[in-house]
């Protein structure tokens, strides 16, 4: 796989999964980053004979592990976790971080919450100096999903972020489901300057399950460059 693997990516990857110590719970997150991590990390357990126990943060990187011949179990099974290594859509300074390009930010972010630390792994294009500029995914309840829609709308507004799109996420013309069974709407913002501010407005929406901001849970940013180094943020 490696000729065609991003070298960024990979070098991220590599960084996080060195940090992987034997008897550890570990936390496996989801998209293109960690799925790379997830192939180094199945490596070293066959090289190495690890002994691990691994949650996953949705139903592809629970199939992508179990192929590669990692054990996943339930999150409930193992409990508390030492380390999840996940992606991340943008990372910025305070490593506050917009996650759910790939749909699965309410695992993701229930499986980091259930972690002692949370490593993100990215490339140099996710680095930003505000968030925003990735559109931030929101899960919603099937049930009064326009009242839900209004709601958020609503929101935006009283935050002074204006008219934003708030896209309702579709795979082809079919809406797009979550591991949860839920909906996705994607606020394109622009910028956040206050994201604290938005993800308490944004969790106080019945209708909501989670949003894509994940604020105050990253411990340490690994970002691989093309050369095969990498730039650590903690
Ligand atoms: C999945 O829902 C996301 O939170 C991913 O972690 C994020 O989209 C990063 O994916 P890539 O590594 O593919 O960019």
């Amino acid at each position: 796989h490696e000729s065609q693997t991003d070298p960024a990516k990979l070098a991220a990857a590599r960084a996080a999964v060195a940090l992987v110590q034997n008897g550890m719970k570990l936390g496996l997150g989801t998209g293109s980053t960690a799925s790379i991590m997830v192939r180094e990390l199945a490596a070293r357990v066959r090289a190495e004979g690890l002994s691990l126990r691994c949650a996953a943060t949705s139903r592809a990187t629970c199939e992508l592990a179990e192929s590669l011949g990692l054990s996943v179990e339930s999150l409930d099974e193992i409990g508390w976790l030492d380390m999840t290594i996940d992606g991340a859509d943008e990372v910025d300074p305070d490593l506050h971080l917009i996650k759910g390009g790939g749909g699965a930010h309410l695992r993701e972010k229930i499986v980091a919450a259930a972690s002692r630390r949370m490593v993100v792994i990215a490339d140099p294009g996710k680095v930003v100096e505000q968030l925003g500029a990735f559109p931030l995914p929101v899960e919603v309840v099937r049930f009064g999903f326009e009242i839900t829609r209004a709601l958020i709308r609503r929101a935006l507004q009283d935050l002074d972020l204006g008219d934003c799109d708030v896209l309702h996420r579709l795979r082809g013309s079919d809406p797009w489901v979550t591991d949860e069974g839920n909906w996705i709407v994607d606020l394109h913002l622009g910028c956040i300057p206050d994201p604290v501010a938005l993800a308490r407005s944004l969790a106080v929406i019945p209708g909501v399950v989670e949003h894509g901001l994940f604020l105050g849970m990253c411990h340490l940013a690994i970002i691989g460059k093309p050369d095969g180094t990498v730039v650590r943020l903690d």
